[in-house]
């Protein structure tokens, strides 16, 4: 599967329980994709014990931001297991809350949606996560490269 090219996303979601003010918690994927245009329906394939999928159980809305090939140091940062806090590398990483989701939209990302998760099921080592799609938009200008991931290495389309 390493030979098989990726876009990097970075899946997000406001844990309201984590801390007097709740935390932003991200999570790198490149097991996300498109399910349903009608209804607009995405997944990612989260894996069971990460942070995110002890988060994903209780909170149903999340987003996703398609990284640009600018953005391969926010995707090595949120894949690093073991991390301190995800709060200390938010503050370094420029976002908005998203209105439909109150998770952290990486601005200046190839696009941004926002979702709530409909369906969970769990398969081997991992649940895939599928979701509405309840918002989408294109922050970066259209000319933006996206971040791909192939053979073990961040790389760029040129
Ligand atoms: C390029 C790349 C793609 C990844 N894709 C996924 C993914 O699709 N699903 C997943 O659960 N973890 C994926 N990971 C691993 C998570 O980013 C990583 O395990 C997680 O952020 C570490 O947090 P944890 O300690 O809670 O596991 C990926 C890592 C990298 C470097």
């Amino acid at each position: 599967m390493a030979r098989l090219a990726a876009g990097v996303v970075l899946v997000t979601a406001y844990d309201p329980d984590d801390g007097p003010n709740g935390e932003d918690v991200g999570m790198t994927a490149t097991a996300f994709m498109s399910v349903s245009l009608d209804p607009p329906l995405v997944m990612v394939s989260v894996r069971d014990g990460s942070r995110m999928d002890e988060l994903l159980e209780r909170q149903p809305l999340w987003a996703a931001s398609l990284l640009t090939d600018g953005q391969r140091q926010t995707a090595g940062r949120f894949a690093m297991k073991g991390r301190l806090s995800d709060r200390l590398l938010f503050q370094e990483v420029p976002h908005t809350r998203g209105e439909h989701s109150g998770a952290a939209l990486v601005d200046d990302a190839l696009a941004v949606l926002e979702c709530r998760t409909e369906q969970r099921v769990r398969a081997g080592d991992h649940t895939l996560v599928i979701a509405r799609v309840l918002g989408a938009a294109l922050p970066h200008a259209p000319d933006a490269e996206p971040l791909t991931y192939y053979r073990g290495r961040y790389r760029s389309l040129s």
